[in-house]
């Protein structure tokens, strides 16, 4: 395989999903909707700054208003709840992300789980995950294995009938990723397996593999002896890693070494410029489906 002639480029994707999603604004601003989204931030964790500051420039960019709001690092369970139901019960906000990783004493599942189904636009809900887990098209996919879904039908990666190992068993990605995929219908119908870090011999499962999607958060994991030739390799991983050169004494890495893999894979998604992008434009489309539904 050439160089550069394997890439998945998600950068060029994302944005086509970001025309589709700005006339689908258009349309609603048109019958007088004004799309809206809410992110809330606990504390000043700096990856999750710098993604909040992603997703807002993508929603000024499309038309979406967005509005943050941050509250200190020892905000308590019961106030950040308390501003969810508010936020709930507000007919201009039609989708509320709560970023996470959130602080240790606030229990994640509570908070996702007191997002109102209708405004999950993350997928975390309960009853969003159990649609999800349905085959229920009324519910929301979480963004970023929704847009690796989405990522693999528009590079026209063959899902059906496909032999798919899902590295990495996150509620975020590697679950949801699962539950997509052993769906029936377009850009499914797989085999998946899903490797986690009590996996024996997860070298042997990914050999297998027609379709490997790595999210278990280790760095270069994916090595290039694991990868069946002409496969496609799919790189969900950030992880920041030291590095004499680098801005700061660090670098960001994926979860697949990509140097040694790309010449091995038949297809593959650079980090960054692969997965990120997608992450965005499935919560734009995530926001106008929202929207869409709450004027439906
Ligand atoms: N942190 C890392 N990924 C995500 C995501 O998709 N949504 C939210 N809310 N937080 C995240």
């Amino acid at each position: 395989m050439s160089s550069v002639s394997n890439l998945i480029d998600g950068r060029a994707i994302a944005e086509q999903i970001h025309q589709e999603t700005a006339q689908r604004v258009a349309a609603l601003k048109s019958r007088g909707c004004q799309p809206g989204l809410t992110f809330i931030r606990v504390g000043e964790d700096p990856a999750s700054r710098v993604y909040v500051g992603m997703k807002e420039k993508a929603c000024q960019r499309l038309g979406i208003a967005s509005n943050t709001r941050v509250l200190p690092e020892k905000t308590s369970e019961a106030d950040l709840l308390r501003l969810i139901h508010q936020l709930n019960q507000d007919p201009s906000v039609h989708g509320i992300l709560v970023q996470a990783p959130l602080p240790s004493a606030i229990r994640a599942s509570v908070v996702f789980s007191t997002v109102a189904p209708a405004k999950d636009v993350d997928g975390f809900h309960p009853v969003n995950v159990g649609k999800l887990m349905l085959g229920d098209p009324t519910g929301f996919v979480p963004c970023t294995p929704g847009g690796v879904q989405e990522l693999l039908l528009r590079s026209n990666v063959p899902t059906d009938g496909a032999e798919v190992v899902v590295l990495g068993r996150g509620d975020i990605v590697g679950k949801p990723m699962t539950s997509i995929l052993c769906q029936k219908g377009r850009g499914a119908n797989s085999t998946v397996t899903l490797c986690h870090s009590r996996t024996r011999d997860v070298s042997g499962h990914c050999r297998r593999a027609d379709v490997i999607i790595a999210a278990m958060g280790v760095a270069e994991f994916v090595k290039a002896d694991m990868v069946k030739p002409g496969a496609t390799v799919i790189d969900v991983g950030v992880n920041r890693v030291p590095c004499v050169t680098g801005k700061d004494g660090t670098k960001l890495v994926g979860d697949v070494d990509f140097a040694a893999v790309q010449p091995v894979a038949g297809r593959i998604t650079p980090n960054p410029g692969g997965v990120g992008p997608m992450t965005i434009a499935m919560l734009m489309r995530n926001t106008v489906c929202a929207a869409e539904m709450a004027v439906a």
